[in-house]
């Protein structure tokens, strides 16, 4: 069973997340999406929030699971069995810190591979935090997240 483990904090998950979990799956038996709890880094969205959402846009993949972690991330991925990291690489100015991030969990768990892949180019320019400065701004973000994700900002941002 070869398992990945695919960390985030999915605040929310967007399109450019998805795309990145299926390619994953079709590399891995088991694919688990990692939401990390923080509790200095309230997000928009509550953790639960986020693992629901994340279940209900992954739900027609059959070998995803969704779980909350704290604390290092190499012990979680080392306590699940998992022989690879997935991190998502957009663009250049990702390089910097998954870099440093991919080398320091190598020296935390050498065992522990991490393995970046880049989502289809429409989504290079694509973040939570743009798709939620645009939907507190009112804008459109349907063509950047599933559609229950736009009914969520919308509830979040109302009034
Ligand atoms: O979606 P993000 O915010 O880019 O995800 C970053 C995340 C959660 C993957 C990263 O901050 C992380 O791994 N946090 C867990 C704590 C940890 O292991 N820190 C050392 C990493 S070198």
């Amino acid at each position: 069973m070869r398992r990945a483990i695919y960390p985030g904090s999915f605040d929310p998950i967007t399109n450019g997340h998805l795309d990145v979990i299926s390619r994953a799956a079709k590399l891995f038996d088991e694919v688990v999406v990692a939401v990390a709890f923080n509790e200095a880094k309230s997000g928009l969205f509550s953790i639960n929030e986020r693992i629901e959402m994340i279940r209900g846009a992954t739900g027609q993949i059959e070998n995803i699971r969704v779980s909350r972690f704290d604390g290092l991330l190499v012990s979680f991925a080392q306590e699940q069995n998992a022989c690879a990291v997935i991190r998502g690489l957009r663009a250049i100015s990702d390089f910097e810190f998954e870099f440093q991030m991919a080398l320091m969990n190598r020296k935390l768990n050498a065992s522990i591979e991490t393995i970046f892949l880049m989502p289809r180019e429409e989504y290079t320019y694509l973040s939570s935090r743009i798709v939620k400065e645009i939907a507190r701004l009112g804008g459109d973000v349907g063509a950047f997240v599933p559609q229950a994700i736009v009914e969520g900002l919308r509830e979040k941002f109302r009034g």
